[in-house]
């Protein structure tokens, strides 16, 4: 929409770009800090497969390092949202307790934390242990108990399912960790109304303002790699004609 916009520089110089109690709701993916952690176990990488994440570049800070960034991306997370403004955040299940701890520092109030299973999962050495299939999601408010929660009076489980992500989806996107657009758009649409303004500072392809403008909300993302920047931008520009909205 029109007010929306990307930028190709850090999570933290987007986050203070968008001032003080702007948006509706915070839905992002970042580095779980798991480059190192898989280099260290000797994961062959380069056998899986070009595209890992873990030979990226973008998640190889260590743990303590990782922390201090994150502490700050919660600082700022709880400066830019509404009162009763939501956030999600995408991480690795072996994160979780940090995550909440960083959060909490920050004073984000700690409500849920979801499961999102993958039913298709790549089956790597499936024969040597169990296959990873799940990633967890993490819900906060901003200066509040609650926030939006358009439920529809149905019960919605802590729990969320999707196939891998569609082919058509990843061939505009080429992203490593993208993130398929049904999650997106649950969240999207359960924790923000139509013309609120969603952000998205660690955006890769652009899967989370692509998933805000098909739902008719504003975006504002961040990526520090420019590959990835132009990916989304080219997404972003597409879906914007597609929905006439420029
Ligand atoms: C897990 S991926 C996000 C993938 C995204 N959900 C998608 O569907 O394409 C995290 C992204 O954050 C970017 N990133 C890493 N550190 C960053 C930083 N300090 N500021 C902004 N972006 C960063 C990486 O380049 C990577 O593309």
């Amino acid at each position: 929409m029109k007010e929306s916009k990307v930028y190709n520089q850090d999570c933290l110089k987007t986050m203070s770009a968008i001032g003080k109690e702007k948006a509706d709701l915070i839905l992002t993916d970042p580095p779980y800090n798991l480059g190192l952690f898989m280099k260290n176990r000797d994961t062959n990488i380069n056998a899986m497969r070009s595209n890992h994440f873990a030979g990226s570049g973008w998640d190889d800070l260590d743990f303590s390092e990782w922390k201090d960034y994150m502490l700050k991306f919660f600082l700022s997370a709880n400066k830019v949202l509404k009162k009763k403004g939501n956030l999600i955040i995408f991480m690795s299940l072996i994160k979780v307790e940090t995550v909440i701890e960083l959060a909490n520092k920050a004073n984000l109030y700690y409500k849920t934390t979801g499961i999102w299973h993958k039913t298709n999962p790549m089956p790597r050495n499936m024969n040597l242990h169990f296959v990873n299939s799940t990633e967890a999601w993490l819900h906060f408010t901003s200066k509040s108990k609650t926030g939006i929660f358009n439920n529809n009076n149905k019960i919605l489980h802590d729990f969320f399912e999707t196939s891998n992500i569609k082919n058509s989806e990843k061939k505009e996107g080429t992203h490593p960790t993208q993130k398929p657009l049904e999650i997106l758009s649950f969240f999207i649409k359960t924790l923000s109304n139509k013309n609120g303004l969603v952000i998205d500072p660690f955006m890769g392809s652009g899967s989370t303002g692509v998933a805000a403008l098909n739902n008719y909300r504003k975006f504002i993302g961040g990526e520090i790699k420019k590959k990835y920047f132009n990916i989304s931008k080219k997404r972003l520009k597409k879906i914007s004609a597609q929905l006439n909205l420029f």
